[in-house]
């Protein structure tokens, strides 16, 4: 429509006025993704984002999703300023695991290689050996158990379940979750694909267990796409944040894509299958953003050194 080109002129001109480009998740809303596309930015999963940042010449990155995605592209290029559309778009993952509390624990098992998700803060990173994405998780995890390892996991128990099912690795599990993929239900799902018996099941491994044991596909966002294309099966019954029906639809336009069922079915849940925090981001905020700058990542140069190691090692490893 007419008033969405007016305002997508609007910040291209205002990203063209700061030599900026628009890194944005999945999980934000399809009006931010087509964005992102038509400026030459880019729609991704966590891991691409943060390498797109990352290589981008652009001396400014405006990350629309949360602010862990923000503070790893200001870890990853110190020398770029970081704008987010609020910095209040925080994550259950992110605040679930407080530095201090983690740092203890971890101190009580100094034999153990701390690997923890993208999905945390700069401090809690720059007490890790290794961050994973849940593009990487398996791979990387299976990698430490071959060396014999042992594991510290965090902050998603669900996530680090699953990779201890699969790999076999000695994990000791941190107790977050995503109040997003939490809220995804097996009973409701085992009726779903009652009523639609030919559908593939694609879960994101945020999600319980008895979630992921139904699913025909297990993974990442971008994962999740590719399967979308690539499985045999007509109709997807798809258990993440709604967002990404945008990006796979377009991968796989001719699927049928049906949302999971969740826990509330629209009218309890907190957060029924669309992250809160991701729907913080709009256009009228990335704009202002742009205008007056006030939405600025900060890292502590120190804890930004230390927290890089980690993040390093994970892009080398899924290069
Ligand atoms: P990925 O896009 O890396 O699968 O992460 C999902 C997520 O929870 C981001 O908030
Ligand atoms: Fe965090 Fe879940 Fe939201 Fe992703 S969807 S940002 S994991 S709360």
């Amino acid at each position: 429509d007419i008033e969405r080109a007016r305002r997508f002129e609007e910040i291209a001109e205002e990203l063209k006025k700061r030599d900026a480009v628009i890194v944005a998740h999945y999980y934000t809303d399809p009006d931010i993704q087509a964005l992102a596309e038509a400026t030459g930015g880019c729609v991704s999963d966590s891991l691409e984002m943060a390498r797109f940042g990352r290589d981008h010449a652009a001396s400014t990155l405006l990350v629309a999703g949360v602010k862990f995605m923000g503070e790893t592209s200001k870890i990853l290029s110190p020398e770029k300023t970081v704008l987010m559309p609020t910095l209040e778009a925080t994550c259950s993952l992110d605040l679930g695991c407080p530095v201090d509390e983690f740092t203890a624990f971890c101190d009580q098992h100094p034999d153990h290689t701390v690997v923890v998700y993208a999905n945390t803060s700069a401090a809690v990173k720059a007490r890790a050996d290794w961050v994973v994405t849940s593009s990487v998780a398996v791979d990387i995890v299976e990698h430490l158990d071959s060396l014999g390892e042992k594991i510290i996991w965090a902050p998603d128990q669900h996530l680090g379940r699953y990779i201890q099912k699969k790999t076999g690795a000695d994990m000791l599990l941190w107790d977050g979750s995503c109040i997003v993929h939490e809220e995804f239900r097996a009973r409701g799902l085992e009726q779903m694909k009652a009523l639609y018996p030919d559908a593939a099941i694609l879960v994101h491994p945020e999600s319980p267990e008895s979630v992921i044991a139904l699913a025909d596909a297990v993974g990442s966002t971008s994962q999740l796409i590719k399967a979308a294309q690539t499985l045999p099966q007509k109709r997807m019954i798809v258990a993440t944040d709604r967002g990404i029906f945008y990006k796979m639809q377009q991968a796989a336009p001719d699927k049928i894509l049906i949302e999971a069922p969740t826990a509330g079915e629209g009218a309890t849940c907190r957060s029924c299958a669309h992250c809160p925090w991701m729907a913080m981001n709009s256009l009228d905020n990335i704009l202002a953003v742009l205008r007056n700058g006030d939405q600025e990542i900060h890292v502590d140069p120190a804890l930004a050194l230390r927290a890089k190691v980690p993040l390093d090692r994970m892009l080398d490893f899924a290069k």
